[in-house]
Parts: C-alpha cells; structure tokens; sequence
C-alpha cells in the first residue's frame, strides 16, 4: 500500500527523519510510538505532502508520490486527519460530513436530481453520524461537541472524504477516557472496513488493543518494527525512553 525508501526530511541542516523505510500493507493498522520531537508528526507532514522530504520515495500502490500536492495525494485516498483544525467549527455536523461526501468523488449521484441528490447525501451523512454516535446532534454547531467528539468527526469526515489510508495524529490526546474506547471502537470500524491505519500514539497499552505492529522512531530513524509484545519487551525501548541506565 505505502512504501517508504530512504526518507529524509532536514529542516536548515538538521536531519529531523534520517533515512525511514518501510512498507505498509493495505489493511495493516500500525502505531508509531516515539520520544517527543523524534519526528513522528514529520512524517505524516511528509507523506500527507504538507513537507516536502529533501531525498528518498514515497510510493502508493507502487506509484511515487512525493512530488504531488496534498491535494493531489489526498485524491488518491490519502486521509490525513488533523488535529484540531480538520473541521469546520461554524459548521453543523451534517453540514461537515456533507462537504466531505460532495467532494469525494467515487458517491455516485451525479444523474439524480438536485433535490433527491441532496436528500440521498443528506441520509447518508446522516448514517455517518450515527456510526459515532453523533446523529442526535447533527444540526448543531461543530463547536459545541467535546474534545473527543470532535475527533470522532474529524475520522468520520475523512472516511466520508474516501480514503482508504489514514494518518491519525494522536487521536486521543486531550479525550477522556470513555471517549478514547469510542475512538478505539471507531479505529476497530476503519479496520473492519478494510481501511489501512497509521497511528501515532504514546500510550502502547492503548494502541495495542488494535495494532498488530508497532513502529519505534527515535531521532528520526526506525529503532524496532515488531508486535506490541515484542517491542514493549524490548530493552531499547526502556534506553529510548529512560536513557541507557534503565535498561
Ligand atoms: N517546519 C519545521 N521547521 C523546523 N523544524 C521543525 C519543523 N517541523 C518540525 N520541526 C522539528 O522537527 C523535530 C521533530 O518534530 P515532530 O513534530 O515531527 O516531532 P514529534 O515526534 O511529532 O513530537 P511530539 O511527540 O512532541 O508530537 C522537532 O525538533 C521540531 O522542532
Ligand atoms: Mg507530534
């Protein structure tokens, strides 16, 4: 689904991803740990197209895509889900999700009529909603949900958009702790749909409910690929993380 091959991203001289590779199966849902500032959200900039990387490939289906626009990346079914500032505040919910639909190109409506077209996208916003629980407010402002739900909305609206990869920036930070099981069981949805997940994540407990792989970064290099199990029983996880005495 997603090769990376000697990625490298500097910021004025300094290397901040110093050569990742990697591949990512489609389907596969992988979290990305990390130290803070090792270059975790550098990467999804990278592969999103928001930072340009200054050497290596970015191949989607076997296609390179590192010179292409964000936009032009996300066409190709590449959903980076922002935090914060992926929906529109001012905004109802079903008016969030509906901008997300009319843009994706593959809902097929194009020959229905105006009015009909509207009712059709409207249900299934709708059916969106519902998926997160979210139905019941839909005619409210985007501004008035909680943390939590608003990161609910933001995941339904990329898979509204069409994509089938996505990045999801610690989905949890700031969300309560019954929130976090609905972004888990929303994460657990995505994967049933066959959809291939990225997400970056501190809290191993949390992400190994889901994830059957886990990437280690440090300094912007990949230090362990493995299962949860075997990177939480890794002794360079605690060195990454504690400095060499604790391991
Ligand atoms: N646009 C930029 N220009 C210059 N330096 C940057 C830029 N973006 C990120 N950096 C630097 O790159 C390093 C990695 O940052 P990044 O945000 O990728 O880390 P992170 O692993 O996501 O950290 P955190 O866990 O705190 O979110 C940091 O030192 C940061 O200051
Ligand atoms: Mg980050």
């Amino acid at each position: 689904m997603l090769t990376l091959s000697d990625l490298v991203v500097s910021f004025g001289g300094n290397k901040v991803l110093n050569g990742i590779s990697c591949t990512i199966n489609e389907g596969e849902t992988v979290g990305i740990i990390g130290p803070n500032g090792c270059g975790k959200t550098t990467l999804f900039n990278c592969i999103s197209g928001l930072v340009a990387n200054t050497s290596g490939t970015i191949a989607l289906r076997g296609v390179e895509i590192q010179a292409l626009e964000p936009h032009e990346r996300a066409r190709r079914g590449l959903g980076r889900v922002f935090q914060n500032f992926g929906i529109f505040r001012e905004m109802t919910l079903l008016e969030n999700v509906l901008l997300a639909l009319e843009s994706n190109t593959s809902v097929i409506s194009g020959f229905l009529p105006w009015s009909k077209k509207t009712k059709g996208l409207s249900n299934e916003a709708l059916s969106y909603l519902e998926q997160v629980g979210l139905a019941a407010k839909a005619n409210e402002k985007a501004a008035s949900l909680s943390g939590g739900q608003m990161r609910l909305l933001e995941i339904i609206r990329t898979l509204a958009l069409g994509s089938d990869m996505f990045l999801l920036d610690e989905p949890t930070a700031g969300v309560s702790p019954r929130m976090k099981e609905d972004v888990a069981s929303l994460i657990k949805k995505l994967q049933g749909l066959k959809k291939t997940v990225l997400i970056i994540e501190h809290d191993i407990t949390f992400i190994q409910k889901f994830c059957s792989r886990v990437i280690v970064l440090n300094e912007g290099v990949i230090v362990l690929d493995d299962t949860p199990e075997k990177v939480r029983a890794d002794s360079r996880l605690k060195e990454i993380y504690f400095g060499s005495d604790a391991a």
